[in-house]
Order: C-alpha cells, then sequence, then structure tokens
C-alpha cells in the first residue's frame, strides 16, 4: 500500500505559508471495479477528517477534547468493503433525494414519476444505489490555509429513476479552527427534484463510546414536521409544549422515552425541524450539540430550510472501525437538507431543480471544546 504524503509549503514559496496543513492519499478498494481512496486533510493543529471517494463519504473527524486529547468524533468502518456491505449511511453525500419520498411517487409539471420504495412503503436516499453507493471523481487542493477536496459525478438521466441528467459537485473544506464546510452544487438539463446532505454519525465522545443521550442539544426552530408511522410528514406543527422543543439546551435522553406518538412513529427522534419556511440562502445556525465527558461540542451551520435530527434509533451494533462495536443510540445525525417529501407536499419549500438554474447549499460541521 503507497502513501503520497506531501504539505502544501513544498508548493508555494516558503515565506508565504509554513506548513499550514497536510493532505495524504491512499488506496481504499475497488467497488464496481473501479479504485477509491482515502484522503486525510490535515490543519496546523493535527485535527484531521478522512474521507473516501466512495459516497463522498466522511470517515473519521479527529479533534482534541478539553484536556486536548485527539479523538475520533464519527462513526464509520476501516474498509471500503464493509461499507458497501453493511452501512446504514456512516458519513455519506446522501441523494438524490436525502430523506424519504411518500410512496415513491412525485410529479413534476403534471408527469409522475416513480421511484424505489427502498424504506417500505416510501423512498429513502436516493433509492437502491444513490449518491452514497457511487464513486466520485476527486480533486484535491487548497482555499488559502485549508485544504479542499472537490467531488464530482454525473448522474445520468433516468438513474434511479430521477429525471434529468444531474451534474454535483460537493467541495469539503477542512479549516483552521475545526471545521468542516461542505459545499454542493448541482444542475441538471431537465426539471427534476433534488435534496443533498451529509449523513455522518456523531459521538462527541468519541465513536465506540455508549449512548448520546447525554449529549445536549439545542436546535434553532420553532417548528418541526411530525411523522406518520411510515416517516412521511403531515404538516408543520409548533415544538412548544412537546419533546421536540429543543430551544433550550436539552439532554437527549430526558424525554426521547415518553410516552408521546411522535415519538413513537420515529422509535426516537427521527425528525425534521424547520430552521426557516424558504431556502433564502443564507448561512444560520441550526443546531449546537454538547458532551460534558469530553468538554466538546459541534455547532451546525447551513443554508438549508430545514434539518433532519436522527438519534441512531437503527444502530443495532454493528462492529466498526478497530472492531468497536455502535449499540443502539450511540451516535447521532444533524442532516442539512429540505422537508422530507417536499416533491409531495405543497407547503414545504420546493425541491424542484430546472435546466438554467443551480441548486447550491453549504452547511458546516464545526468542533470545539468548551472553556
Ligand atoms: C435517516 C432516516 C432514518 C434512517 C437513517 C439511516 O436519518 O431518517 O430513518 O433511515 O437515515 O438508518
Amino acid at each position: 500500500m503507497t502513501t503520497k504524503l506531501f504539505a502544501i509549503s513544498a508548493l508555494l514559496p516558503l515565506s508565504a505559508h509554513a506548513a499550514k496543513f497536510a493532505i495524504s492519499a491512499r488506496p481504499f478498494g475497488e467497488v464496481d471495479n473501479t479504485k477509491t481512496e482515502l484522503y486525510t486533510l490535515s490543519n496546523e493543529s493535527g485535527a484531521k477528517v478522512s474521507i473516501t471517494n466512495y459516497g463522498g463519504t466522511v470517515t473519521s473527524i479527529v479533534v482534541p477534547d478539553k484536556e486536548g486529547k485527539m479523538g475520533d468524533v464519527v462513526l464509520g468502518f476501516d474498509t471500503v468493503a464493509e461499507y458497501v456491505e453493511k452501512s446504514p449511511y456512516f458519513g455519506c453525500i446522501t441523494g438524490r433525494y436525502a430523506n424519504r419520498i411518500a410512496k415513491g411517487k412525485f410529479s413534476i409539471d403534471g408527469k409522475e414519476y416513480t421511484v424505489a420504495t427502498n424504506n417500505d412503503p416510501n423512498h429513502l436516499h436516493g433509492g437502491l444505489k444513490g449518491f452514497d453507493k457511487r464513486v466520485w471523481k476527486a480533486n484535491l487542493g487548497n482555499d488559502g490555509d485549508n485544504p479542499t477536496l472537490t467531488l464530482t459525478y454525473t448522474s445520468p438521466d433516468g438513474e434511479e429513476g430521477y429525471p434529468g441528467t444531474l451534474k454535483n459537485t460537493v467541495t469539503y473544506t477542512w479549516t483552521q479552527d475545526n471545521s468542516l464546510r461542505i459545499d454542493y452544487r448541482s444542475t441538471t438539463d431537465k426539471p427534476t427534484v433534488l435534496n443533498l446532505t451529509n449523513h455522518s454519525y456523531f459521538n462527541l465522545a468519541g465513536e465506540g463510546s455508549k449512548t448520546v443521550l447525554d449529549h445536549s442539544l439545542q436546535v434553532n426552530a420553532k417548528h418541526y414536521t411530525p411523522i406518520d408511522s411510515t416517516s412521511i410528514p403531515t404538516g408543520i406543527s409548533p415544538v412548544s409544549g412537546t419533546p421536540f422543543d429543543f430551544s433550550k439546551s436539552t439532554r437527549i435522553g430526558e424525554r426521547i422515552d415518553q410516552e408521546d406518538d411522535q415519538l413513537k412513529n420515529g422509535k426516537g427522534y427521527d425528525h425534521n425541524f424547520v430552521l426557516k419556511k424558504e431556502d433564502d440562502g443564507k448561512l444560520m445556525t441550526a443546531a449546537m450539540v454538547t458532551e460534558p465527558t469530553s468538554g466538546r461540542f459541534l455547532i451546525v451551520k447551513t443554508t438549508e430550510p430545514g434539518i433532519q435530527f436522527y438519534s441512531g434509533n437503527f444502530l443495532d451494533g454493528p462492529a466498526g472501525k478497530g472492531g468497536k462495536i455502535y449499540p443502539h443510540r450511540s451516535a447521532m445525525c444533524l442532516e442539512a437538507q429540505t422537508f422530507p417529501d417536499s416533491p409531495n407536499q405543497k407547503e414545504f419549500p420546493s425541491a424542484v431543480l430546472r435546466p438554467g438554474e443551480a441548486y447550491t447549499q453549504t452547511t458546516i460541521y464545526q468542533l470545539g471544546v468548551s472553556n
């Protein structure tokens, strides 16, 4: 196995930047007869993120705790074969339509389309072979002091039943302040629907730690979208007076096992929160998570109108990195997105993309420690 390691100081006049970051790449195994690679972007402090071009998957994020000890805060696997075989969407780019489309049907301009009902009776995360299962083209670079990985994938017209040739670019930037910035851009040659997100599973105490029930969460939302028993939204409701009120930082475990129809439908938290009704393209703070033992925090900023909070309800103990077991609720996802089932729900922000337009979204996962 070869490892390419180079510091950008070698590429710039030495006076300009003294090794502010490093990028390495190594083979990660073959999928569909195509080689995949694992890229590691490190900043000056040694904090780093690893991403494979298989599914654009973030496989690790290594950041300090309050004692300065480095730890990996996302769930994942050591080999690409395990991602192919059993990943519950760990760290991937999820698309074309992240989250659910009711009964796998939607219409655009009066024409009906059918997509796979891979989450019976609904469509989930782009279907049988979504963006998480594709090998993306990769380009390494930098944005001044920050290393970048730009991934591209062209999804052919009709792939997984969706109309239009969709050209996608996703750029990951790992900044000096331990933020993972994700910029998405897509264009189409036919009207289509689109909802991209990143599906990282966080445990701020370190992956392989017990549940996230002692993490505290704050969400910048006064409303959420309740769901039916198949996880399809039934409208928009206030969070006030419900276990979904995270307007003040609250322990995730505090209300998760309450007798509540919504928690029952989601088997815990698996709901979209309304950050704003329209996608106005402005970056806003969507959520903040804190973990008491490590002192770590996570701030999520996004341009998207919604964020899905999923409390790892379907995690059932797969063996992950280094053979560590990932039990029920041992991680949480905060998936910035447009609302689930938007193609079928007129009062939700539109998920339609037309030729000549560009879909853009930015989400930032900022990691840090509280003093
Ligand atoms: C999303 C969904 C969940 C589940 C996970 C993957 O968060 O909302 O219901 O499917 O992905 O297991």
